[in-house]
C-alpha cells in the first residue's frame, strides 16, 4: 500500500478515538482506503493535558502549522473559529484534504472553505459535524442527488432532547432535566449554545446548504430555543396527542409572492406522537427528510459522544484516502447562492 499522511488536530473526546481507532484498525483501515494512514501527529494546546486514550507521546506536538505542511489528509477536531480556519485553508492550499467535526466552522464558512478546496481539487468533508454517527451529510448530497428534497426534520441536538424528554416522560423539571443532561456530557461548554437553539441553528444552516445545494447563512436561520418551554406546555401538548422536540426544519417554500426559495428555523415544535421523531428518546438524534420521489426517510442515532462522532470522522477519512488513491478531485463540496433564502413569516408548529 501506499503512505498516507494523516494530520490529527485536536485531541479531546473526539480526538482521542479518532486516534485511537487509526492505530487499532490500521490494516482494516488500509484494506478499505487502498493506503496505509499513518498518523503522522496530533497538534494540542497542551502536551501535558489527561487524555480519555493512551496514545504514543511522541506522537504529540503544539507545532500545529507545521504538522498540517506535512499532510496529506489532515482532521480537524480543534472546534472553535481560529486558528482551526487558518490552519484548514494553509492544508487545503496545500493540497491536503481535510476531514472536520466543526459545526461552528462550517456554519460561518463552509462556503469560503469548500471554495477554496475545490480550487485546488481538494476534498473537505464534514460529515461528523451534523447529528455525529448518523450518515446524513452525505445520503443528502450523494445518495439523493438525483431526488428533489422538499423537507428535512432534524432532532440535532442532543442535550436538548434528553431535556425535553426527562420532562415529558419522566416529569422532570427542567431545571433537573439540565442538571442530568450536564452530568451526561451532552451539553456545549456554554449551554445557551444548546437551551437558546444556536447548536440546532449551525446543523440547520449545513442541513439546508445541502439538501438544497444553496449557500444558507447561520444568520438567515430564524431560531428559537427551549428556555420558555414550561411543564404545563408539555403536559398540555400531551393531552392533544404531541410531544414538544426542538426541531432544525429545512423546507422548499414557495413564498406568497411566487418566489421558489428554501427556509430554515430552529424552535421548538409539536410533533404528533405516531409521527416517528416522537419516539427519539434521550439524547438519541433524528433526521427525517421528505424528497419527492424517495418518499419519507429516516436516519437515527447518537448525536454526541467520542466514539460515536469519531465513527463519522473515519468514514470520511477513508473516503479522503480512497480519493487520494484513485487521484482526480474530491466530491464538490461548494455551496454556491442558488435558491432564495425566504424570510420565516410564520411559524407552523405542529407536524
Ligand atoms: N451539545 C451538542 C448536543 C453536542 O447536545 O447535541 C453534539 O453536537
Amino acid at each position: 500500500y501506499r503512505d498516507l499522511r494523516v494530520a490529527l488536530l485536536g485531541c479531546g473526546s473526539v480526538g482521542a478515538q479518532v486516534a485511537r481507532l487509526i492505530l487499532e484498525h490500521g490494516d482494516e483501515l488500509a484494506a478499505r482506503a487502498g493506503a496505509r494512514l499513518s498518523l503522522a501527529g496530533i497538534a494540542v494546546r497542551n502536551l501535558d493535558s489527561p487524555r480519555d486514550v493512551e496514545l504514543p507521546q511522541e506522537l504529540f506536538t503544539v507545532d500545529a502549522e507545521r504538522l498540517v505542511q506535512s499532510a496529506d489528509i489532515v482532521i480537524e477536531l480543534m472546534g472553535g473559529i481560529e486558528p482551526a480556519k487558518t490552519l484548514i485553508l494553509q492544508a487545503l492550499r496545500g493540497g491536503a484534504d481535510v476531514v472536520t467535526a466543526n459545526k461552528a466552522l462550517i456554519a460561518a464558512h463552509g462556503p469560503e472553505l469548500a471554495e477554496a478546496a475545490e480550487q485546488v481539487g481538494a476534498q473537505l468533508s464534514y460529515e461528523a459535524a451534523v447529528a455525529a454517527a448518523i450518515p446524513i451529510l452525505r445520503p443528502l448530497r450523494e445518495s439523493l442527488a438525483g431526488d428533489h428534497i422538499t423537507r428535512v426534520l432534524g432532532i440535532v441536538n442532543g442535550s436538548t432532547n434528553y431535556i425535553l424528554d426527562r420532562m415529558d416522560r419522566f416529569g422532570d423539571s427542567s431545571e433537573d432535566a439540565m442538571r442530568l443532561a450536564s452530568e451526561l456530557g451532552y451539553l456545549e461548554a456554554d449551554p445557551t449554545l444548546d437551551v437558546e437553539g444556536y447548536d440546532a441553528a449551525q446543523k440547520a444552516t449545513i442541513l439546508a446548504s445541502i439538501a438544497f445545494h444553496t449557500e444558507v447563512p447561520v444568520d438567515a436561520v430564524y431560531r428559537e430555543g427551549i428556555s420558555n418551554i414550561t411543564a404545563a406546555q408539555i403536559e398540555a401538548a400531551k393531552h392533544a396527542g404531541y410531544v414538544i422536540k426542538l426541531l432544525a426544519i429545512a423546507e422548499r417554500l414557495t413564498s406568497a409572492d411566487g418566489t421558489d426559495g428554501v427556509s430554515a428555523r430552529v424552535y421548538p415544535a409539536l410533533i404528533s406522537r405516531d409521527h416517528p421523531l416522537a419516539v427519539v428518546y434521550g439524547g438519541k438524534n433524528a433526521v427525517f427528510v421528505e424528497a419527492e420521489s424517495a418518499g419519507e426517510l429516516m436516519f437515527y442515532g447518537a448525536g454526541a459522544g467520542g466514539a460515536e462522532t469519531a465513527s463519522a470522522v473515519l468514514g470520511d477519512l477513508v473516503s479522503a484516502a480512497r480519493r487520494h488513491v484513485v487521484g482526480g478531485p474530491g466530491i464538490p463540496g461548494s455551496l454556491h447562492a442558488g435558491l432564495p433564502i425566504l424570510p420565516v413569516t410564520e411559524v407552523t408548529t405542529a407536524y
